[in-house]
């Protein structure tokens, strides 16, 4: 039995479907357990270029079984765009993807919401994907569930009851056209029929297996930083991508969750607003997001770029209880002379004994940098970390001292073939 969560340890982006790509090699199974469409994990094999959005990125090998786990929000029509794409691509999905039928479904009203607020006082730089409204009626517990695609009677009166109160905001308050019961009802009967054969108990699949010996690999969406409850909240998204959500997204319990391991960036990008206490404003930002092509993989937006940020990836170590670590993009670094490390904030004259995330104390931060040297050799090509430079090495030393993780796979490019274990 091996269970290992997978989460992004900064504020998404990290690299997570590469690497999900690199160790479903060595799983059965891979299971998404938050988030949504919102998501956009690249992985690039030979001169293809994969992103998915919601299904898990084990999809791409060809033995592992994909599941989408209750904590994940549904949206049909990216789940059947992005099942076309892999079908016209040759990879079939069929007996290998499926789908928990307690998830939650993303409605059409749910992405109008989620871009109304958008335009609204409080902007979140939300991907728009609708992942805000469809959880708040999760809580509200007036969603529509998977299940709910069983029967017309229980879908159309859960339509009726949400189109009811989701119409008079509209109209009333928003002045926008309301929806139609029936047309939204039929839309998701057809859905039912594209994806009947995917719906599971998903939580007595991933038991019944664990329990059988296969390994399960839970790949998280976004990072830490975005997580609801620990992350830089008004300014995350609606789920909990740290480890403790791989449980309540699954029905898999921490018992039978043997190990944490984080993907890290070498240095640190965000995209949305909210505060970031090692962006970089200036040529040095810019020339991060260029030579790291740091453009958001679902919106396309500008993703804002910093120096590696020890000091929350300590912080989001210690709440995920990451052990090792992927690091990610350490290619893009080469381009810079020297490169700075945050190794810890402070506020008012005073150094932050832990990171904070109140809001108020975040914007104010000054982060306290170590600068190290730069390595100038193109690393693309090393095959092994006996073929980095002394200097790139010392950086990861580093991190790794600073940040108490261990590094075990080291990527230095986009292709499989440019990902390394440490120990080989
Ligand atoms: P939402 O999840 O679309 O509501 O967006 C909330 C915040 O999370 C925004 O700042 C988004 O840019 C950010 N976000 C959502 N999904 C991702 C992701 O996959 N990577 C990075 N940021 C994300
Ligand atoms: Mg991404």
């Amino acid at each position: 039995m091996r269970v290992t969560v997978l989460v992004g340890s900064q504020w998404g982006d990290e690299g997570k479907g590469k690497i999900v790509d690199i160790l479903s090699e060595k799983y059965d199974i891979v299971a998404r357990y938050q988030g949504g469409a919102n998501a956009g994990h690249t992985v690039e094999i030979g001169n293809k270029k994969y992103i998915l959005h919601l299904i898990p990125s084990g999809i791409l090998r060809e033995n592992v079984i994909c599941v989408i786990g209750n904590g994940v929000v549904i949206d049909p029509e990216a789940l059947l765009e992005e099942i076309k794409i892999l079908e016209e691509n040759n990879i079939s999905v069929k007996g290998r993807l499926l789908i928990s039928h307690n998830a939650h479904l993303i409605m059409p009203y749910h992405k109008l919401l989620d871009s109304i607020r958008e335009s609204g006082d409080q902007k979140i730089g939300s991907t728009g994907r609708g992942i805000g409204p469809c959880y708040t009626d999760k809580y509200a517990r007036k969603g529509v569930k998977i299940v709910d695609l069983l029967s017309k009677e229980t879908l159309q009166e859960k339509i009726k009851i949400n189109l009811e109160e989701k119409n008079n905001l509209l109209k009333k308050i928003y002045d926008k056209e309301g929806f139609s019961i029936d047309e939204m009802v039929q839309q998701y009967i057809k859905f039912d029929k594209q994806i009947d054969d995917c719906i599971t108990d998903a939580a007595f699949f991933l038991n019944s297996a664990i329990d059988e010996g296969k390994s399960v690999l839970l790949e998280g969406a976004q990072g830490a930083l975005l997580d609801v409850d620990f992350g830089t909240y008004p300014y995350v998204t609606s789920s909990n991508p740290t480890s403790g959500g791989a449980s309540t997204g699954t029905g898999i319990p921490p018992t039978k969750i043997n190990s944490v391991f984080g993907i890290v960036k070498a240095y640190t990008t965000r995209v949305g607003h909210g505060p970031f206490p090692t962006e970089l404003n200036d040529e040095t930002g810019n020339k991060l997001r260029e030579e790291g092509a740091e453009y958001g993989a679902t919106t396309g937006r500008p993703r804002r770029c910093g120096w590696f940020d020890s000091f929350l990836v300590k912080y989001s170590n210690l709440i995920n209880g990451v052990e090792k670590v992927a690091i990610t993009k350490l290619d893009v670094l080469s381009a810079f002379d020297e490169i700075k490390v945050c190794i810890g904030y402070e506020l008012e004259g005073k150094r932050l004994k832990s990171f904070s995330t109140d809001l108020t104390r975040l914007y104010e931060v000054k982060p306290i940098y170590e600068t190290m040297p730069g390595w100038s050799e193109n690393i693309e090509e090393c095959k092994s970390y006996y073929d980095l430079p002394q200097k790139t090495k010392d950086y990861l030393d580093f991190l790794s001292n600073q940040t108490e993780m261990q590094i075990e796979i080291i990527s230095v490019g986009p292709k499989r073939r440019q990902t390394f274990f440490v120990n080989d």
